[in-house]
């Protein structure tokens, strides 16, 4: 198994990339030498002809890594959409053997890979290919993010059962507090409620970080190391 973790997600905007951010933020302060990869990312900012993807800026940002920014991602696109579609619309077809090699590659040069999914777990990037058969190729343990909120019981149990199916290894979930505490009475109960249906392990719970924070990647990588089980992916014996 190669040394990293593939994040996905019960939905998009739970919180994947925030997430992905303090993790890979936290490893770089563990002197670990690790990448991020965003296999596809849609809904791309078009800036004078060149396509920009969010998630790829700001994972690089918070890694620190020292990949060339083309490596981050395989294939952009400007709709936002799932994959497959996004990619119909641009006329092209992503090839999954070009999104594993790439993964690949970005392995052989630094210790620990940190993959981001695009939306949930099953969404499509091509014919019979989604993000769970990409999760399997990478042969790194999944991460499942979960905002949460009102329905993230069901969501979350979903996503690991699936997992589960499909026989890939699975690390554990994340909950996340995507939203300030307001009217949602569920918010202090959702982890306790999970936690004794699943058999997955709970490697915590990331906190709500006021908006102007979130481009604070040091503040971040201290939540991450505050609030997650790091040291279920990434022992501290084994940093570099
Ligand atoms: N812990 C948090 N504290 C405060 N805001 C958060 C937190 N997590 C997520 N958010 C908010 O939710 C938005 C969506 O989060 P994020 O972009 O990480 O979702 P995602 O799952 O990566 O989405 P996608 O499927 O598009 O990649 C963020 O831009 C941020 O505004
Ligand atoms: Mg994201």
């Amino acid at each position: 198994m190669e040394s990293g973790i593939f994040i996905t997600g019960t939905d998009t905007s739970v919180g994947k990339t925030v997430v992905s951010c303090a993790i890979a933020s936290a490893l770089h302060r563990r002197d670990i030498s690790v990448a991020v990869y965003k296999p596809v990312e849609t809904g791309c900012r078009n800036v004078d002809g060149a396509l920009v993807g969010e998630d790829c800026k700001r994972l690089l940002e918070a890694s620190r890594s020292s990949q060339a920014p083309t490596t981050v991602s395989s294939y952009l696109f400007e709709m936002p959409a799932a994959p497959i579609v996004a990619a119909r619309a641009a006329n092209i077809e992503i090839d999954p053997e070009k999104l594993i090699d790439d993964f690949e590659e970005l392995t052989e040069h630094h210790d620990f890979v940190l993959v981001e999914g695009a939306g949930g777990l099953l969404v499509p990037i091509a014919e019979e290919f989604t993000f769970a058969e990409l999760a399997d190729e990478c042969d790194v343990p999944v991460v499942c993010v979960a905002a949460s909120r009102m329905g993230c019981i069901n969501h979350t149990l979903l996503t690991l059962r699936a997992l589960d199916d499909e026989g890939i290894d699975v690390c554990g979930y994340i909950l996340n507090r995507a939203s300030a505490d307001g009217d949602d009475p569920t918010v202090d109960t959702n982890r306790e409620a999970i936690a004794a249906f699943a058999d997955d392990t709970d490697l915590g719970e990331f906190p709500y970080v006021e908006p102007d924070s979130l481009d604070n990647y040091d503040w971040l990588g201290e939540l991450a190391e505050q609030h997650l089980k790091i040291d279920a992916f990434a022992p501290e014996d084994e940093a570099a």
